[in-house]
């Protein structure tokens, strides 16, 4: 019989070794799923991705968010069609984790609040300045020109609140790729429309 690495292996025990990556990727800022690439539907049908940092996951249901400036392109993009992909890499493991899921863009609510008193004063810089791809005539950090070389004040990081939006999303599907010299191993997990789980493999 085909050995795929000897030890019979369950989707079950792939999940918790997503779980715990996703997990790390929190917690680590090292950690390879510290940074994901967060893909958008641009202008109903161009894809956008660009690398964010994963701040928060929850298991059940699962969920995902990081942080934005409300400013930002990708919140229009979100708002016109909440689709979004996230890939993840871990280049030690050779796991490779694509995620589907659909967006939700929080500003005034009990998670943007908790995050952002979860945001040290240096972060919140980036919510002071300028929202990001604003054209500029010049190289630009975008930054208050006083706040370059320090962390503001609580009070003057309070600036920073109202471009301050966390974005969740969904986990529909995640499609997970195990590399190995012995021949890959990939796993499909759907969540149905009633939050129940179904289990694939796929070639890779
Ligand atoms: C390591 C790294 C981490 C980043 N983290 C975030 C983030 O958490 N949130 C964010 O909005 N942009 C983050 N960015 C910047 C985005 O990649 C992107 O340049 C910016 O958000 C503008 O994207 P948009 O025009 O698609 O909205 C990060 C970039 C890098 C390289």
């Amino acid at each position: 019989m085909e050995s795929i690495w000897e030890k019979p292996v369950s989707h079950g025990e792939i999940l918790k070794k997503i779980w715990k990556n996703l997990d790390l990727g929190t917690l680590e800022r090292e950690h390879p799923f510290h940074t994901p690439v967060f893909s958008t539907v641009a202008n109903g049908c161009v894809p956008n991705l660009r690398i964010v940092v994963l701040r928060r996951f929850w298991r059940k249901p699962p969920c995902l968010a990081f942080h934005t400036h409300t400013g930002s392109p990708k919140i229009k993009e979100l708002q016109n069609n909440p689709n979004v992909y996230w890939l993840f890499y871990h280049p030690t493991e050779k796991l490779q984790v694509r995620i589907k899921g659909k967006a939700r863009v929080h500003t005034a609510d009990d998670l943007a609040e908790e995050q952002w008193l979860a945001t040290e004063f240096f972060s919140r810089r980036c919510y002071i300045g300028e929202a990001p791809t604003e054209p500029s005539k010049k190289p630009t950090s975008g930054l208050p020109e006083d706040l370059l070389d320090r962390a503001p004040t609580r009070e003057e990081s309070e600036a920073g609140r109202a471009n301050f939006a966390v974005v969740t999303s969904t986990v529909e599907q995640i499609d997970c790729l195990e590399m190995n010299v012995r021949g890959h191993r990939r796993s499909l997990f759907v969540w149905n429309e009633t939050g129940e789980l179904e289990t694939r493999w796929l070639t890779p």
